[in-house]
């Protein structure tokens, strides 16, 4: 039975539709720019194959999805899907600026029902979404649904770190510091607010694979940066008829 909470989704919608204008400034601020980093990571697993048709849930501003296109030299099809119409403005103005505009698209549309036919995308990519998403296992079910067999399936999401020297640091900044610097730049302190207890309520990383494999992949394999604060989950959808 899905477990979509319609009521929390549309406040999640809300919340990125307000925050849109400041939300790439503040993914700079806040992660030290190491935001780019990590997704060059995140591209560099999901591109494989020449021309692919790639899909980006939840692009927001269309980071992930447009950087993908210019990697690919505008080879393939890159389509960014978001719920909120102001985050995808902001993607739409920043497509039309790139060189790679013909080979990009943006879908409005809720990540839950994929606006999209069966086994059509090489490959499946995500950053910064899973902890917004009301229902991770018909999450990953749809990013699972909308990949043609052997498709690549790769998430980047932030964790709480495991206990170490670094995630004592990391709480006071992440839990302490994020929201009123969040606040500050965005005027809006709730949500950064928001932004930091998501993190801290989230699952940790080896839950999330597990959830990936429960929806059929094979391979799944996770990737941590600073000491699992920002984790990477690279899946396949198997190749062969369903075991
Ligand atoms: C933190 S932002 C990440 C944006 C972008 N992927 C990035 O890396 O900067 C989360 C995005 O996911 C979108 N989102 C969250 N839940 C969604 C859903 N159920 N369907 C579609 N988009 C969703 C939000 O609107 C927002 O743009």
């Amino acid at each position: 039975m899905s477990a979509v909470n319609a009521s929390r989704d549309r406040s999640v919608q809300n919340m990125f539709d307000r925050i849109a204008g400041r939300y790439d400034l503040l993914n700079r601020v806040i992660s030290f720019r190491l935001d780019t980093r990590w997704r060059r990571q995140a591209i560099r697993a999901a591109l494989t194959g020449a021309r692919p048709r790639i899909l980006d849930i939840g692009t927001g501003t269309g980071d992930l999805v447009l950087n993908a296109a210019a990697t690919a030299k505008g080879n393939g099809h890159f389509v960014g899907l978001d719920f909120s119409l102001q985050m995808l403005n902001l993607a739409q103005a920043k497509r039309a600026r790139t060189r790679y505009a013909a080979s990009t698209a943006f879908v409005m549309g809720s990540a839950m029902f994929a606006p999209f036919k069966n086994s059509i995308f090489d490959g499946a990519i995500t950053s910064f979404v899973l902890r917004n998403v009301s229902d991770l296992p018909l999450f990953f079910a749809e990013s699972f649904r909308v990949l043609k067999p052997g498709g690549k399936f790769v998430s980047l999401d932030m964790f709480p770190p495991a206990a170490s020297w670094f995630a004592e640091l990391y709480s006071i900044y992440f839990y302490c510091l994020v929201p009123s610097i969040g606040g500050w730049l965005s005027h809006d302190r709730k949500a950064y607010q928001y932004l930091s207890d998501s993190v801290r309520q989230f699952h940790p990383p080896e839950k999330v694979a597990q959830l990936i494999r429960e929806a059929g992949f094979e391979h799944v394999a996770v990737r941590k940066f600073l000491s699992g604060a920002v984790c990477m989950h690279v899946a396949n959808k198997p190749s062969g008829p369903a075991r």
